[in-house]
């Protein structure tokens, strides 16, 4: 199979498409892929030419930290649960987030993520009064990685600035369900999400922790605790 490869050597560089041959087992991960491409004493692409090692980032290797998100075959995914076998065609194509500034090839900056849920108070918030009927609810969102694959592909966010994304929807919830009205989440809330979300939902279709989205929205618009009612 081929691999193509979106590169990029240091921020603000020219990105350009490199292809290699990978002739390892279907079974592989894309992250084992991108392992195998990197250890060889010579890296060369498809024509032989000498290639730079592959930079990516992963932790866990088996989708709990959200570092290895990317673009594989056009749809964001996480390269550790993506299989080789489950990827249709003769060329496999792997880009960064777009989403976010490239740093080097698949290596992106997604501090925003991590500015705007602090900037907004969802970090330090205290948990006052959980409610036992919301346990479960709470529990999914719990598992957000935080790894920016929602909004990759969520057509209304672009940088950061304004709106905020799903990662934001479920935190909000997470803390309106545990810590009571807090005014000031939730004028964040329908600031940075409410305001901009056209409900396309797409966010629940790449989240690799599954976490109905919408069932937060629905939660904290009802008035759950902090909501705005809206
Ligand atoms: S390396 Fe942790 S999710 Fe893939």
């Amino acid at each position: 199979m081929n691999i193509k490869i979106k590169r990029q050597r240091y921020p603000g560089a020219e990105s350009y498409w490199q292809t290699f041959v990978y002739t390892g087992s279907p079974e592989n991960t894309v992250a084992g892929v991108l392992d195998e491409l990197n250890y060889k004493d010579d890296i060369t692409d498809i024509n032989g030419e000498a290639a730079p090692r592959i930079s990516w980032e992963c932790s866990c290797l088996q989708g709990v930290c959200g570092a290895c998100a990317m673009v594989i075959n056009g749809k964001p995914a996480l390269a550790c649960e993506t299989f080789v076998k489950d990827c249709r065609g003769e060329t496999m194509t792997i880009e960064p987030l777009h989403k976010f500034p490239v740093i080097a090839d698949l290596v992106v900056d997604r501090s925003v993520i991590q500015k705007n849920l602090r900037e907004s108070g969802s970090y330090i918030k205290q948990y006052m009064n959980p409610e036992p009927e919301e346990y479960e609810h709470q529990y999914s969102t719990a598992r957000c990685l935080k790894c920016g694959l929602c909004l990759e592909i969520c057509p209304n966010y672009a940088d950061g600035s304004r709106f905020y994304g799903e990662v934001f929807a479920n935190d909000c919830y997470a803390i309106a369900s545990k810590s009571g009205k807090d005014e000031v989440m939730t004028e964040a809330y329908d600031k940075h999400f409410a305001a901009g979300c056209s409900k396309s939902l797409s966010c629940m279709d790449v989240c690799p922790m599954r976490i109905p989205t919408l069932a937060s929205m629905a939660k904290l618009n009802r008035g759950l605790k902090g909501g705005s009612g809206k």
